[in-house]
């Protein structure tokens, strides 16, 4: 079979706008579709890792790979979910930003540390979750990715926000990485039918186009239950609102983004 890995850095320097929370719901409603799924947890909180029923362990995390002690195979961990992996993140990723800001490769050593699992094809989707900052971490891990996810609210200012974000995926497709493409904007958190809600989200499909992902995330307070019990909503409570909404973005997602080009391979 034919399998091309695309990695997928899900980001927005703003913080707690659903960007762990898509990390895990995607890749699980990814996973659930028989795709082979790697969340990389690259924000020291472990909110991805803990989402996905993993402790956090010294050690096991992207750290060591980066720092060269250890290879990438050796921190790659299953879950409890068929076809659904992670590298989970730990405290010391915290020490990162400073400890990795005067190496000479830092744009491109999270590139570099991925490179073997991507290119075993062992992975259809290889899933980023970024810390909420335009530090060094985020902008490397834009630097090994095919494409940007942007989870937002539609808020007030939203699209001073994604203008902020954007310009750097400019940046640095203009730089070290020309092949960097704004995957898709996904809203989440949706609260119901307000004005304002619908408003911004004219404003955003007026400037982004298709970019703008036809599903959006309700707020849903299942979704905010699942984290604390280690699993991923789609899981727990599949016939939710909010676990609904994430199959059917997977599901999109999927269609946009395929990796499997033997057609024997390639339906479900
Ligand atoms: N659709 C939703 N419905 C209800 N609550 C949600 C939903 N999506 C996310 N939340 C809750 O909102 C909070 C922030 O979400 P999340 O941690 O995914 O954001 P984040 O962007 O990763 O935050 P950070 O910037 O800190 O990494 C969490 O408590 C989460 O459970
Ligand atoms: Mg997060």
């Amino acid at each position: 079979m034919a399998r091309k890995t695309k990695v997928i850095a899900i980001a927005n320097q703003k913080g707690g706008v659903g960007k762990t929370t898509t990390v895990v719901n995607l890749a699980s409603a990814l996973s659930a579709r028989h795709r082979a799924v790697l969340v990389v947890d690259l924000d020291p909180q472990a909110h991805a890792t803990l989402g996905l029923g993993l402790e956090k362990q010294p050690g096991i995390s992207l750290y060591p790979v980066l720092l060269g002690e250890k290879p990438i195979e050796d921190v790659i961990q299953p879950t409890k979910w068929t076809n659904l992996n992670v590298i989970p993140s730990e405290v010391d990723l915290a020490g990162a930003e400073l400890e990795f800001g005067i190496r000479e490769d830092r744009l491109e050593m999270i590139r570099n540390a991925l490179a073997p699992v991507k290119s075993s094809g062992a992975f259809d989707y290889i899933i980023l979750d970024c810390p909420p900052s335009l530090g060094i971490v985020m902008t490397s891990s834009l630097v090994a990715s095919d494409g940007v996810l942007i989870p937002i609210q539609a808020e007030f200012l939203a699209m001073d926000g994604l203008a902020l974000i954007t310009g750097s995926i400019e940046r640095i497709r203009a730089s070290v990485n020309p092949s960097l493409e704004l995957n898709g904007i996904i809203f989440t958190m949706v609260n119901s039918q307000t004005r304002l809600t619908q408003d911004v989200i004219a404003e955003v499909r007026a400037h982004f186009g298709d970019k703008v992902y036809e599903s959006t995330i309700p707020r849903n307070v299942r979704v905010s239950e699942a984290p604390s019990m280690g699993v991923p909503v789609v899981f727990l409570d599949p016939r939710s609102r909010g676990a609904e909404a994430y199959k059917a973005f997977a599901w999109e997602f999927m269609a946009k983004n395929p990796t499997r080009f033997d057609a024997a391979e390639g339906g479900e």
